[in-house]
C-alpha cells in the first residue's frame, strides 16, 4: 500500500505543540502534514486526507482577526479532531457559546469521561489525567454536539457530533502530560478515520529510492557530507538509489572535532559503495577567519567559504545535474508556517546561488521527515549506532566555540578539551542521555599555580544540555565526580588551560552555543 495514501492533515493555528501532534501521528505510523489553518478547501480536497486535526493556538475566538475556518470544512465527509482553540472555534461555528475566562487554565487537570465509544475507547478508567492550556471554554454546546467528557466542575472537556464525525477536546492529547493522549489520538486515527498504519521507514526507503531514480534518471548527483546524521542519511539513501553516480564531498574546514574528518570518511567508506572526495581546506578557512571576532561574521565567512570550496570541487566532476541536501520537515514547516511558532534549529547553507551557477536541481529526500524518523531511517539503511546517535554539531563548528579570534592554536586547545569532555561522558554512560556536550574557549585569562610556578592561562567552559529539539534546553545536572574528572583532565592534559568552569544556564534566556 502507498505509504502516502493514509494521511492526516493538521491545520495549524499557531500552537507551540503543533509539531508534537504531527510526531504523535507519525509515531502511530500514519503520514501527516502540517499546513496553515487558512490552506483553503480546494487544497484540502486535493490533499485528500483521511482525517483533519485542528491544532490549538494562542488566539481567543473573541480576538479581532482571530483565525477562522469555513464551516464547509466539516461537510467534506472527512472526520475532524479539534484541539483546544480548534474546539472553541468548532463550537463557535456551529452556534455554541464560548465563554471568556478571566484567567488561563494551565497545567494538569482531571476530567471524567462520559462516552467510551470513539476517541475515548478502551481507556479503562473513567477518570482521565490531562494537560490544559487555554483561556476560553465552551459554555453551551453547539447544535448537533454532545459532551463526551466533563471537568470536575461540569465544564465541557470534550464533545462530538457523530453525524459529522467531528470531535473536540479542550485539553492537549499530544503532550506527555496527558498520559493517555497517545491512545486518544490513535482512536481518532484508527477507529474514526480508519487509517492503516503503513508509514514505516522500510517502506519509506522503497518509495524514496523509486522517486529519486525517477527524478535523476541517468544523471549524476553530488552531496555535501558533514559527519552529522542528516547528511549521512541523505547520502546513504541517495547512494542506495543511484549507486556510484553519487559523489559525496566532505570539506574539512579546520574547525571540526578531533579525529572527525578521518572518522567520518572511514565510516562512510567502509559502509557504502559511493564515491567520496575529501578536501582539506583548513588553511583557507583559517586565513579568512584571521582577526575576526564577531560571531555572525564567523558564520558568514565559513558558510561562504564552504560554498566556494564545494563548488570548486563539484566542478571537477563531469556532468553533475543534481545536488542532494538533508533538509528536514521542521525546516520545511518553518517556511510555510502560520506565524512560525515552531522555530527551526538550524540554518542551512544557502545553496540558491550554487544551484543557479552550476545549473543543478535540488533533491531533498528527507523533507518529509522529523529527526527521530531520520534516525530510524539511518538504522534501516545500516548506518552505525555511533553515527546515528551523534549530538548535533553546528555548521560553523568549533569557530563559534572559540570566543574571540579563531587561530589554529586556539582551535587546537578547544578541540583537545572537547575530546576529553566527550570521552568522559561516554565513559560515564551519559552521552546518549543528553542533547549536546562540549567545551568553549573563553577570551579570559586568569591566574593559577602549577607546581611552584604561577601561571596566567586560558579558561575553558564546559556546557552540557538536555533538550528535545534544541529550541529550549536545560543544563545537565552532571554528577560531581564526572565533573571533577573532566576538569582535572582538561587542566592537566590541555596545554594553555588552567581553569575550567561549568555552564549552569538554561535556554531561554541563554542559548546552547556561546556565540
Ligand atoms: P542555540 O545556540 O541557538 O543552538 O541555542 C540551537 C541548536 O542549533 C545549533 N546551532 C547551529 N547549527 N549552524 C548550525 O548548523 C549554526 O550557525 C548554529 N548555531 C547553533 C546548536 O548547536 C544547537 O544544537
Amino acid at each position: 500500500m502507498d505509504i502516502h495514501s493514509q494521511k492526516i492533515l493538521i491545520l495549524d493555528f499557531g500552537s507551540q505543540y503543533t509539531q508534537l501532534i504531527a510526531r504523535r501521528v507519525r509515531e502511530a505510523r500514519v503520514y501527516c502534514e502540517i499546513h496553515p489553518y487558512n490552506a483553503g478547501i480546494p487544497f484540502i480536497r486535493s490533499f485528500g486526507p483521511k482525517g483533519i486535526i485542528l491544532s490549538g493556538g494562542p488566539s481567543s475566538v473573541f480576538d479581532k482577526g482571530a483565525p477562522r475556518i469555513p464551516a464547509e470544512l466539516f461537510e467534506l465527509g472527512i472526520p475532524v479532531f479539534s484541539i483546544c482553540y480548534g474546539m472553541q472555534l468548532t463550537a463557535k461555528i456551529f452556534g455554541g457559546e464560548v465563554e471568556r475566562s478571566r484567567r488561563r487554565e494551565y497545567g494538569p487537570a482531571t476530567i471524567l469521561i462520559d462516552d467510551t465509544e470513539d476517541i475515548f475507547h478502551g481507556l479503562r478508567s473513567r477518570k482521565l489525567e490531562v494537560w490544559m492550556s487555554h483561556g476560553d471554554r465552551v459554555k453551551r454546546l453547539p447544535e448537533g454536539y454532545r459532551a463526551i467528557a466533563h471537568s470536575e466542575n461540569s465544564v465541557v472537556a470534550a464533545m462530538k457530533n457523530k453525524e459529522l464525525n467531528s470531535f473536540g477536546v479542550q485539553f492537549h492529547p499530544e503532550v506527555v502530560h496527558t498520559p493517555k493522549g497517545r491512545k486518544i489520538l490513535e482512536n481518532f486515527l484508527f477507529r474514526v478515520c480508519k487509517c492503516k498504519p503503513v508509514w514505516t521507514m522500510s517502506s519509506f526507503i522503497e518509495d524514496a529510492v523509486r522517486s529519486i531514480r525517477e527524478k535523476v534518471g541517468r544523471g549524476k548527483v553530488i552531496c555535501g557530507i558533514s559527519g552529522g546524521v542528516d547528511s549521512s542519511v541523505t547520502a546513504a539513501l541517495v547512494g542506495r538509489a543511484v549507486g556510484r553516480r553519487l559523489t559525496c564531498i566532505f570539506v574539512d574546514n579546520g574547525v571540526l572535532r578531533k579525529g572527525e574528518a578521518e572518522k567520518v570518511y572511514a565510516t562512510l567508506r567502509r559502509n557504502f559503495d559511493m564515491k567520496i572526495r575529501k578536501v582539506d581546506a583548513s588553511e583557507r578557512f583559517f586565513r579568512r577567519l584571521k582577526g575576526v571576532k564577531d560571531p555572525e561574521r564567523k558564520r558568514k565567512i565559513i558558510g561562504n567559504e564552504f560554498i566556494k570550496v564545494f563548488e570548486e570541487e563539484a566542478k571537477k566532476i563531469k556532468g553533475v545535474g543534481f545536488l542532494a541536501q538533508g533538509t528536514l520537515y521542521p525546516d520545511v514547516i518553518e517556511s510555510v508556517s502560520f506565524k512560525g511558532p515552531s522555530a527551526t534549529i538550524k540554518s542551512h547553507h544557502n545553496v540558491g546561488g550554487l544551484l543557479k551557477r552550476m545549473r543543478l536541481k535540488l533533491i531533498e529526500p528527507l523533507r518529509e521527515l522529523f529527526k527521530d524518523e531520520v534516525r530510524e531511517l539511518g538504522r534501516e539503511l545500516g548506518l552505525s549506532e555511533e553515527l546515528i546517535c551523534r549530538h548535533p554539531f553546528p555548521g560553523p563548528g568549533l569557530a563559534i566555540r572559540i570566543l574571540g579570534e579563531v587561530t589554529p592554536e586556539r582551535c587546537r586547545t578547544v578541540r583537545e578539551a572537547d575530546a576529553i569532555v566527550l570521552e568522559e561522558i561516554k565513559n560515564a554512560g551519559l552521552y546518549t542521555k543528553m542533547w549536546q556536550a562540549f567545551a568553549v574557549l573563553l577570551p579570559v585569562k586568569s591566574v593559577g599555580v602549577m607546581g611552584d610556578e604561577r601561571t596566567y592561562e586560558n579558561t575553558v567552559a564546559v556546557r552540557m544540555v538536555e533538550s528535545v529539539d534544541g529550541m529550549t534546553a536545560d543544563w545537565v545536572r552532571l554528577p560531581y565526580d564526572v565533573m571533577g574528572r573532566i576538569s582535572s583532565r582538561i587542566i592537566n592534559e590541555v596545554k594553555g588551560v588552567n581553569r575550567v568552569v561549568y555552564d549552569i544556564s538554561s535556554k531561554p534566556p541563554s542559548t546552547i552555543e556561546w556565540e
